[in-house]
């Protein structure tokens, strides 16, 4: 892939990722891409790099537009390793000693990431560096998702560079909204529910900065996927739809089976929903990937989970899911529990716990049917898909 303009003298220069499917655990089912830019200014500076093995081919980029050596100044948004792994690579071809612009806690969080003595200069929340024709402001934007986290704004362009916020996992050839259209909303909406949905409250004070602050946006370029310059808007009302996890009538029935005794339980309670009018999914947790599942609780009124009981425990892929969804903190939820089981079915209470400390709003008691479902075991599982739907808002 070539550099390509995004506005006068700003370019991208990142790297597209088409083969990775699995992104620590959320798979990214298109690849993705790691954004870097380029502003050739009176000081030429670098936004962000690219993971490590993929420095090569941003060194390339840059290369096509000027010596990489004549590089002023690094700015580095965010220290994961995906947007900061081809760093060493990139000081030792510009030079080690260039000034590189972060947050205080990036300098701390890269320093513990690589031994080099860069020269580091450390910015102030709503610090402005001087590159010539342009001045760029730094807003820090702890914990969105790391301590390190920040944006730069590039006043006199109207571009927000905002690391991995507003991002997608997509890989294409496409650099913009206006290229691809509606086609990119699920894969930004399953990046929000896999990386923010846990920062829903900090990325509504986020937003409410950014309006007080009065920033004109023509662009905002994040660190994954395309950029929004057609309509930066979209993202930023999806942004505050998705933080604001109002519950929709739907509900998630996600489950794991050994004998199908589970599943049919599932089968039944997700047809009760339906008749009920609500849109019902059922998940078999080794059909679908945690991440799409999480995308699909996003914006659900009601988590319906089962699991067989395997050895006096969970059964092990609704405990990873369990574990999984907990972490993202998902809120205004309505949460049931169910499953079959053989002699001594813990499984219901164990799910039931965990649902409880994740603040659901539970139905009590969980469903729990001794081997197979048939006759008023089908009955019970109506019954408790009915109960979910009345308390499903209408
Ligand atoms: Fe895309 Fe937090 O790294």
């Amino acid at each position: 892939m070539k550099p390509v303009q995004i506005a006068d003298d700003i370019y991208w220069v990142g790297a597209i990722d088409w083969n990775i499917r699995d992104f620590h655990g959320y798979s990214t089912c298109q690849g993705t891409t790691y954004n870097a830019c380029l502003i050739k200014d009176e000081k030429i500076t670098l936004i962000d790099t690219v993971k490590k093995e993929f420095a090569d081919d941003l060194i390339a980029n840059i290369s096509e537009l000027i010596d990489p050596k004549k590089i002023d100044y690094v700015i580095s948004n965010h220290t994961e390793m995906d947007h900061s792994g081809g760093l060493a690579r990139v000081m030792h071809r510009i030079g080690e000693d260039k000034p590189l612009y972060c947050s205080k806690m990036g300098q701390k969080n890269l320093s513990m990431h690589f031994p080099q003595k860069w020269n580091y200069h450390p910015v102030e929340d709503g610090g402005e560096l001087n590159i010539g024709r342009r001045t760029l402001t730094f807003l820090e934007t702890r914990m969105l998702h790391w301590p390190d986290s920040m944006f730069t704004y590039a006043k006199e362009d109207k571009i927000l560079f905002s690391s991995d916020a507003f991002g997608q996992h997509f890989a294409g050839l496409e650099r913009f909204d206006d290229q691809i259209g509606e086609a990119i909303m699920p894969h930004a909406q399953k990046y929000f529910a896999n990386i923010l949905l846990l920062y829903s409250s900090l990325i509504l004070k986020l937003v409410d900065k950014v309006e007080n602050l009065g920033l004109a946006l023509d662009m905002i370029c994040p660190d994954h996927g395309i950029i929004w310059r057609k309509d930066p808007l979209k993202i930023i009302n999806a942004y505050v739809e998705w933080s604001e996890q109002k519950p929709k009538r739907k509900a998630l029935v996600i489950y794991d089976t050994m004998w199908h005794s589970t599943e049919r339980m599932a089968e039944e309670i997700t047809y009760a929903l339906g008749q009920e009018g609500v849109d019902a999914r059922s998940t078999h947790l080794r059909s679908w990937h945690r991440s799409d599942i999480m995308t699909e609780v996003l914006d659900a009124g009601a988590i319906v989970v089962g699991s067989p009981t395997l050895n006096n425990g969970l059964f092990p892929t609704v405990s990873d899911f369990l574990t999984y969804m907990k972490g993202l903190k998902p809120k205004n939820k309505i949460g049931a529990a169910f499953g079959s089981y053989g002699w001594s079915g813990e499984a219901v209470k164990l799910i039931t716990r965990e649902l409880e400390e994740m603040k659901f709003d539970i139905i009590e008691p969980g469903l729990r049917i001794q081997y197979v479902p048939f006759g008023s075991g089908v009955e019970a599982c109506r019954e408790l898909g009915k109960k979910v739907a009345q308390r499903l808002p209408e």
